[in-house]
């Protein structure tokens, strides 16, 4: 039998409520060798739990691990890096997997969509190929023809015309905004149980990047996917992020220092990084022309400390609530 037709359809608000977590990461540190051989750590001990039919977006400026973390989390980590902690995924822990074992893992129950989209495509091949190679080595599709019709409807889906003349062509002789769409389609080709969309709209223009938005706000309300996206776009975060449920997560050099659902930290920020951001956001505090700059003190701190619960379901990292305590701008409501 297809899979797709396995697969389970449940709205995501009717969900109960012992559906386990579609993937469960606890202290994730992530290492690069450096100069002479040393470790050098750039994701520190980073939990995060994504439910099934529910956005977490990945919020925080660049360098600060976003891309480290949800590839090493995925089981993707780029070549090179030493990743500690553990990564739960339907009761195993992908760290422990092997390549082999993770290939039969990805594309099917985790969809990637790479930040650089030239990295996840075959040069040598032809766009049509590659999509239907996913969809058949994943048996999404029951032979070749059924795989090719799959292909042709993925790349409709992500709204490229004329798929069939796309199909045809190789990765080079596309615009960039085209292979990013082509990796989301490879991406969904299965409707896997998680995605993981690195900046998936940042290469595309305004209404193509708000249909990319749809789709996965589609996915995960047809089939309950978990979704974790990653962007340092304010407002791309608010409209990915639109349920009750949804969640955003804000990094800093490396650490969690945010965490709630989206009305909680786009709405009711505790940590002064998040607010910067929000306060750097065109529509937000900052008039138009001027750029928020987020002072050194806030960047360049390192000893935020954990986080701590704030209020139920918003957590801040130490530091910062305690700031906010000491400080006459406390908000009853929020700093309970
Ligand atoms: N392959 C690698 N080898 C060594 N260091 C790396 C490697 N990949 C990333 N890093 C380092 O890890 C840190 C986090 O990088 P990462 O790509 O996760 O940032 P990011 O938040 O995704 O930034 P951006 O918004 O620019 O994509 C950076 O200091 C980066 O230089
Ligand atoms: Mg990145």
């Amino acid at each position: 039998m297809q899979k797709q037709e396995q697969a389970p359809v449940i709205g995501a608000g009717e969900l109960p409520p012992e559906v386990p977590l579609a993937l469960d990461a606890t202290d994730v540190s992530v290492s690069f060798r450096g100069h002479r051989g040393r470790w050098n750590e750039v994701v520190h001990s980073v939990g995060l739990g994504l439910e099934r039919g529910q956005v977490t977006v990945l919020l925080g400026e660049s360098g600060s691990g976003k891309t480290v973390f949800a590839r090493s989390v995925a089981g993707m980590a780029p070549h090179g890096a030493r990743v500690e902690g553990s990564s739960v995924f339907d009761g195993v822990n992908l760290l422990d997997l092997r390549a082999a074992q993770l290939r039969k893992i990805h594309g099917d129950r985790i969809g990637m969509v790479a930040q650089d989209p030239n990295s996840s495509l075959d040069p040598m091949r032809r766009i049509g190929g590659q999509i239907s190679e996913t969809i058949l080595q994943h048996r999404c599709a029951p032979d070749r023809k059924a795989a090719h019709a799959r292909m042709l409807e993925l790349l409709d889906v992500v709204q490229i015309r004329e798929p069939e003349r796309v199909a045809r062509c190789y990765p080079h002789e596309i615009s960039g905004g085209m292979r990013q769409r082509v990796a989301i389609a490879i991406a969904i080709s299965c409707n896997p149980e998680l995605i993981v969309a690195d900046e998936p709209s940042s290469a595309l223009d305004a209404s193509v990047g708000a249909r990319v938005v749809e789709l996965l706000d589609d996915l995960r309300v047809r089939l309950a996917t978990a979704i974790l996206f990653i962007t340092h776009d304010i407002g791309i975060a608010g409209r990915i992020a639109s349920k009750p449920q949804d969640r955003v997560a804000v990094m800093l050099g490396g650490r969690l220092v945010e965490l709630g659902y989206a009305n909680q930290v786009l709405g009711r920020a505790c940590h002064p990084y998040t607010r910067a951001l929000i306060a750097a956001e065109p529509s937000g505090q900052v008039p138009r022309g001027q750029l928020a700059v987020v002072p050194d003190s806030i960047r360049g701190r390192q000893d935020w400390g954990q986080l701590v619960e704030v209020s139920p379901g918003h957590a801040a990292a130490l530091g910062a609530v305690a700031d906010l305590q000491s400080s006459d701008s406390v908000d009853p409501e929020v700093i309970s």
